[in-house]
């Protein structure tokens, strides 16, 4: 069956015989050399649903320091150029660390979709982060659908704002 957009939605994305509908987004993607595969599949994959992707290197598989891709990721996400951002190195580890670096980044590591979907629904996450040499293609592609598809409890008319309170903790640490 091949899944249509409705009006005025964004893509129509069956994955694991579900259908999801799931609103256009600027979206920019970076990983580092042991996930660029993985990177360019889930690029080619988002640009076909109709998202507006940005990638952010690197385009060959030479040795690169995930770092350097994480913050360059945070900093796209924090000017608002990004509204979410999708952080793929090897363990999915070193890059989501470098990415929350930058206090504007909330970059949930997940492996599965119900923690992909809980990341927003509870912590507002702009970022998902994936192992490529522990996540496969299709559960990456799970895990981002329910990443995109899922709104933060608080944004919706019946939140209580208990989510949102913690969440603005996340920047404004009083430790
Ligand atoms: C690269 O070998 C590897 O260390 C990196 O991709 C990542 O897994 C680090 O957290």
């Amino acid at each position: 069956m091949t899944a249509q957009p409705r009006e005025n939605q964004a893509s129509a994305v069956e994955t694991a015989g579900a259908i999801a509908y799931v609103r256009r987004m600027r979206i920019a993607i970076a990983s580092d050399h042991a996930a660029i595969d993985l990177k360019t599949e889930l690029r080619d994959w988002l640009i076909e649903q109709g998202h507006e992707v940005a990638d952010l290197g690197p385009e060959t598989n030479d040795s690169v320091d995930y770092p350097d891709f994480g913050y360059k990721l945070a900093s796209v996400i924090a000017d608002g150029t990004a509204e979410r951002g999708v952080a793929l190195c090897g363990s999915g580890l070193g890059i989501s660390m470098s990415a929350n670096r930058n206090p504007a980044v909330r970059c949930a590591l997940v492996s599965e979709p119900l923690s992909a979907s809980l990341a927003r629904e509870h912590n507002d996450a702009n970022c998902i982060a994936m192992g490529a040499r522990l996540t496969g293609s299709d559960m990456a592609k799970a895990c981002l659908t329910a990443f995109l598809q899922t709104e933060f409890a608080d944004s919706l008319p019946d939140g209580t704002g208990r989510h949102q309170r913690r969440v603005d903790k996340l920047s404004n640490p009083e430790f």
